[in-house]
Order: C-alpha cells, then sequence, then structure tokens
C-alpha cells in the first residue's frame, strides 16, 4: 500500500551535504521520532521548527501517525500547521501537552536558552512550560559557552510606554560594560517612517538586549528582575525548561542532551 510508505528521513543527505539547513532539517526529523499516536503537541516557530511541521505533516499523511494535534506557538506556525494538514488546538482547550518541539538561538551548558529571535517568545514559552516535555532542534552553531554570546536577548514589552520600560530594563544592567538595549523595529515602504516597531502576534514590541561576551551572573535573578518591571510581559531566556536538546553536527552524527 503505497500510502503507508513513510518518506525517508533526511539523515543520510544531512551526513552526505552538511548545510545548515540540512542539519536544521536532521535534528527536527530525530526529534519527531519521538512522538507517537494520540500525543498532544506543542508547535514551535522558525526555519528549523519548520522541518519538524512538514515531517508530522508527512507522518500524519502517510498513516504512520494517527491521532496527533498541535498548539502552535505563533500565527505563522499555524498557517504552517494547517497547509501540513495537522489538526490544531488553543492552547485552554488541550488537556495536556505531552511534547513541544522547537527551534532555539542559543542552547548553554546547562540547557538554558535564548529564543524569540523570530519574535514568538511568549507563546512558545506558554505552551513549551505547560508540556510535559521539551525537546529542542538545533544545529551545532547554536551551541554556546554563555546565553547572549551571538546576538539579542529579546524581551516583550507593552507598546504603552515602551521607551520608558526600555530605560528601566537598560537600569536592570546599569554600568555593564558592553551592554546596549533597543526597541526593535522593522523597514517599512511607508517614507515618512523608515523604520517602525516590529509588532509580535499579541499586539506587543520587542526590546533587544546586547550584551559583548554574553550574560555574566545569575541568570534567575537576572530574570525576576526584568519580570519585575512593570510594562515587561516577558523575556527570551528560557531558564531550566529544555527537557532535550537534539543537535545536529557537521560531521553527520546527532547527539541528545538531557
Ligand atoms: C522564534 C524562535 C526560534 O525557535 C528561534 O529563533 C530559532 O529559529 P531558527 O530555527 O529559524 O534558527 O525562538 O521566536
Amino acid at each position: 500500500d503505497a500510502a503507508l510508505v513513510v518518506p525517508p528521513s533526511a539523515t543520510a543527505a544531512a551526513a552526505a551535504v552538511g548545510t545548515q539547513e540540512e542539519l536544521k532539517r536532521v535534528a527536527a526529523h530525530r526529534a519527531v521520532e519521538m512522538v507517537e499516536s494520540g500525543m498532544t503537541l506543542g508547535l514551535g516557530t522558525g526555519s528549523t521548527a519548520a522541518h519538524a511541521l512538514d515531517r508530522l505533516g508527512d507522518l500524519l499523511r502517510c498513516g504512520a501517525l494517527r491521532g496527533v494535534a498541535g498548539v502552535p506557538t505563533s500565527l505563522k506556525t499555524e498557517a504552517h500547521a494547517g497547509l501540513a494538514g495537522i489538526p490544531m488546538l488553543a492552547l485552554g482547550d488541550a488537556p495536556r501537552i505531552h511534547l513541544s518541539i522547537d527551534g532555539a538561538d542559543e542552547v548553554d551548558p546547562e540547557l538554558n536558552l535564548i529564543k524569540g529571535r523570530g519574535g514568538s517568545l511568549l507563546r512558545e514559552k506558554m505552551i513549551e512550560g505547560a508540556g510535559k516535555r521539551f525537546v529542542v532542534i538545533v544545529d551545532e552553531s547554536k551551541l554556546v559557552p554563555r546565553l547572549g554570546c551571538t546576538g539579542a536577548v529579546p524581551v516583550e514589552v507593552v507598546p504603552f510606554g515602551c521607551f520608558h520600560t526600555l530605560g528601566l530594563i537598560r537600569k536592570v544592567f546599569d554600568g555593564l560594560p558592553g551592554f546596549s538595549a533597543r526597541l526593535r523595529t522593522v523597514a517599512t515602504k511607508d517614507t515618512a517612517a523608515k523604520e517602525v516597531p516590529f509588532v509580535t502576534d499579541n499586539g506587543n514590541y520587542i526590546v533587544e538586549m546586547f550584551f559583548d561576551d554574553g550574560i555574566r551572573g545569575d541568570l534567575r535573578e537576572i530574570s525576576d528582575r526584568l519580570l519585575q518591571i512593570t510594562g515587561v510581559v516577558e523575556h527570551g531566556m528560557f531558564l531550566g525548561l529544555a527537557t532535550d536538546v537534539v543537535v545536529a553536527k557537521k560531521d553527520g552524527s546527532v547527539i541528545v542532551l538531557d
């Protein structure tokens, strides 16, 4: 029965090619092997998570997986999952989330993460934090010695008084050499305003924090101080949430950190 033939995984191709995109696909496919029929999944956002959506869609279509439903972490993922044929549930309607699969911007040696450079950190943290198991899928370039080493650490803020909130965020790191923070903007075709604030799926803005050499100090304390600021909704440090990290390496091997 041709309909029951499971489409081949990308593992072999990755070993041969080893491009970053192939590695993302390998990690995603490895994580999807952890999915069982009947599970409710947290569906991540980003280019790596997109490979997991495609793989899930393929496996549902050929009947290798049945009765799987997903809770999408962004509007983009909701649209992609819909096209892939993955049945979906809203967060409050899912009795429980068995497993979430999502990418990350950075993974430190304790499996703490930076997420949200794609702008979806709030829904990701709500859904992935609600589930039993959170499997992170990355290529090895995402492994870092310290969070904040490779780029922005996003903080979602309400639009009202956003520059006031930006000032309060700056105060948390007052005097820290190499620290800076700014509102994330996007280009617009409107010639009157070349840049406008990036707006999240929740109608909020994003403040981007930058650290010269990563975030030093007690991450939980820093997290608490940020969350105490009225106007901050959530930040992109995911501390102690990942249960497994699937890493696809350039040499063709795949390791699972837990
Ligand atoms: C989106 C995220 C993504 O998971 C993260 O940005 C990684 O994306 P990609 O897989 O495209 O590298 O947190 O908010």
